[in-house]
């Protein structure tokens, strides 16, 4: 598995810092707010979301979302479907999105219009990681992790043709690992 990346971008090393970091805002920020529901999205979100908690020192709820923007292929289709939903009902709720990765921003633009649309009482969003030269509509992160350039990473949640989710830390691929849908 090693051997298919060309280039560390972000170290286990910088992670933990950033989450510690990022715990401790959102526990300073919400420590006031009842019924906070933290809401990761599957599955690029799972090792973040799953880190992140530890660090905010308030009794939140978690819960998970299902959406579907990528095919095997490593470029936006811009259609989002649900394949999962949030268990229970959110109005009046305090919501903090966690996502792995901004793009286009066309996924979590849609997100965040549905979960509205719901009532909660807020919604934030926190990515681990934000390319915004890729943006195409406008989206307000409220707590980023790292900005980077336009590569297509791997590791720490983050997939290619649904491997490599396991890696501690973000990566590059080496082009040969690429290969096109379907082979
Ligand atoms: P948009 O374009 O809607 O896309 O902001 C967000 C989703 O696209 C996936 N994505 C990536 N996945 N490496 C990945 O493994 C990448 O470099 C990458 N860029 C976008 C990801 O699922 C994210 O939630
Ligand atoms: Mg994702």
């Amino acid at each position: 598995m090693l051997e298919d990346i060309k280039e560390v971008l972000i170290t286990e090393e910088e992670i933990k810092n950033k989450l510690r970091e990022l715990g401790g805002k959102i526990t300073r920020d919400y420590k006031d707010k009842d019924d906070v529901l933290v809401v990761g999205v599957l599955k690029g979100a799972v090792l973040f979301i799953a880190d992140l908690i530890r660090h905010i020192q308030l009794p939140v709820q978690v819960d998970f979302m299902a959406v579907s923007s990528y095919g095997a292929s490593t470029k936006s289709s811009g259609v989002v479907r649900i394949l999962k939903d949030l268990d229970e009902d959110i109005e009046g709720k305090n919501i903090l999105i966690v996502e792995d990765i901004i793009d286009s921003g066309l996924t979590l633009s849609y997100l965040y219009s549905m979960l509205k649309s719901r009532k909660p009482a807020s919604i934030k969003i926190c990515t681990l990681l934000d390319k915004p030269s890729r943006r195409k509509v406008d989206i307000k992160v409220d707590y980023l992790g790292f900005e980077i350039p336009d590569f297509f990473v791997v590791g720490y949640g983050l997939d290619y043709n649904e491997k490599y989710r396991n890696l501690p830390f973000i990566g590059i691929l080496k082009p040969e690992a690429v290969k096109p849908a379907g082979e």
